[in-house]
């Protein structure tokens, strides 16, 4: 019985997984399923030695690692480059990690000057353009890694590769590099696209970075216009069409504009045209509204999405009279994880307010008007799935809309815009912070206190331990580990 119990199960194993057509429907999206055409241009120099370079070509297997190389998601090509660029592995050659690994373990150490430039040409004219799916890609993203100044020019070709919808990432690695060398390789604004490492044996401090970063790039391809730069994120207010289905009406201060929603309102998109590579390991939700009357007493979804089958992938949910804002999300092993934040009495007051929540890989943290109100931890969670609905303000559990008045609604994908996005559009903000800094060159308002109050540390309050409640899901549902 034991016997033919494991050869039962040892033909699962070795059953071919169902072919992609038929379970399109049933897709997980996220970083693992972007559609990336992603180069890697490493430098082969001298300078470089033989050891680094192993190095170098270990954190490449490592940033590529969130990714599904295939055919149908991410693939990978490897430039190196002296004197002259060589086409080490070409887009597309190997399908499935486990090959793609092995071949950049290969490469071998070329040796030579420094061409960057001819480098990022050579890609942009030969490597992008031989992808064997053509344009089927929806990201056309350049990695160049490099440990010195170049010896030709990198302005033209990187302008080029721009202007080919290419994005350049710069990598520089050790104190030989030129700052503003990497900057004119990389996209704007270079805070985002320049990383730097001290030397090639601490590369690996800025995996976490570069893995974010790269997956922002897959995820994130909208910009929201934030003062004077434009950040990546979902500007939900459109793209849930809010602004046609709800009601105009003044917002937190005279300059502001809030949509009202009623209980005829109906907040409801297919997640699909939402976020169709699914939502990014790290974002900022944020959320200026105001609860009047019955939904500063109810439990509802201020934001959720769900699959398919009803089933959680993300949320957060206010609760008068518990007074807590609970964040849901999906989990590797259990199928939802909630964590509830007690403490958001100011939220139910009927009066504007701003709710954002930080969400890390392992961390979220939730803040009222820039307070931050607690912090808790995450397990990690996996991609979500889009193949269900994402709704607004919906009673739990139900359709029924909230009447509830919303002025912004926004999810951004770099977790450092949690810094910068303060709630200057909240009154009582904007006059604890004039009152907490009198004459300050005698200039409007606002302005100023935009730059004050990203460097404004205020003392943390916290109310208390968080709580977490999950289920558990069936085993063998964890994405397989590189
Ligand atoms: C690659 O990842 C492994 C496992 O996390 C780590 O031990 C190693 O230091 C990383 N190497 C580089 C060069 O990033």
């Amino acid at each position: 019985m034991l016997l033919l119990w494991s050869v039962w199960s040892v033909t699962l194993l070795l059953l071919p997984p169902p072919p992609l057509e038929a379970a399109e429907d049933d897709v997980r999206a996220g970083c693992s399923t972007a559609v990336n055409d992603l180069v890697y241009i490493v430098d082969g120099s001298w300078s470089v030695g033989f050891s680094d370079f192993d190095t170098a070509k270990q954190w490449l297997i490592n940033i590529s690692s969130q990714f599904d190389i295939s055919s149908h998601y991410t693939q990978v090509a490897v430039v190196q480059y002296s004197d002259t660029p060589w086409l080490e592995i070409p887009l597309g050659k190997h399908q499935g990690a486990a090959e793609l690994i092995q071949a950049i373990r290969g490469i071998s150490y070329l040796g030579g000057n420094t061409q960057t430039g001819r480098a990022i040409k050579f890609a942009v004219d030969h490597v992008f353009s031989a992808s064997q799916r053509g344009s089927v890609a929806k990201n056309h993203i350049a990695v160049v890694v490099t440990d010195g100044k170049s010896q030709d020019d990198v302005v033209d070709a990187s302008m080029e590769a721009r202007a080919q919808g290419i994005t350049v990432f710069a990598v520089g690695v050790g104190s030989e590099i030129t700052t503003s060398e990497l900057i004119s390789i990389a996209n704007k604004p270079s805070s985002t696209y320049v990383l730097n490492a001290e030397d090639y044996t601490t590369i690996d401090r800025i995996r976490d970075s570069m893995e974010q970063k790269l997956c922002e790039e897959s995820v994130c391809p909208t910009r929201i216009p934030v003062a004077s730069r434009d950040e990546k994120g979902f500007e939900l207010l459109v793209g849930l069409n809010i602004e046609s289905k709800a009601e105009k009406v003044p917002g937190s201060l005279l300059s502001e504009t809030a949509f009202a929603l009623s209980a005829s309102t109906d907040v409801t998109e297919n997640t699909r045209d939402i976020f169709p590579e699914g939502l990014p390991p790290s974002y900022v939700f944020v959320s200026t509204l105001r609860l009047k009357g019955a939904s500063a007493k109810l439990t509802f979804d201020l934001w959720r999405v769900l699959s398919k089958d009803q089933e959680v992938q993300a949320a957060v949910t206010l609760a008068g009279r518990s007074r807590s804002v609970t964040f849901s999300t999906t989990s590797v092993t259990e199928k939802e994880q909630r964590v509830a934040f007690k403490g958001f009495q100011d939220l139910y007051d009927g009066k504007w307010h701003q709710l954002k929540l930080l969400v890390r890989p392992r961390l979220v943290a939730a803040f009222l008007d820039d307070e931050l109100i607690q912090e808790a931890p995450l397990d990690p969670a996996e991609p979500i799935y889009i193949n269900g609905e994402t709704q607004v303000a919906k009673k739990r559990g139900t359709d029924v809309t909230v009447e509830v008045e919303i002025q912004k609604l926004r999810l951004y994908c770099d977790p450092h815009q949690s810094d910068r996005e303060t709630a200057c559009e909240i009154y009582s903000v904007v006059r604890r912070s004039v009152s907490s800094e009198p004459n300050r060159g005698g200039r409007g308002g606002r302005l100023q206190l935009r730059g004050r109050s990203t460097r404004a540390a205020r003392p943390a309050r916290t109310h208390g331990f968080p709580r977490r409640e999950g289920k558990r899901r069936p085993a063998g549902t964890r994405r397989e580990a590189w």
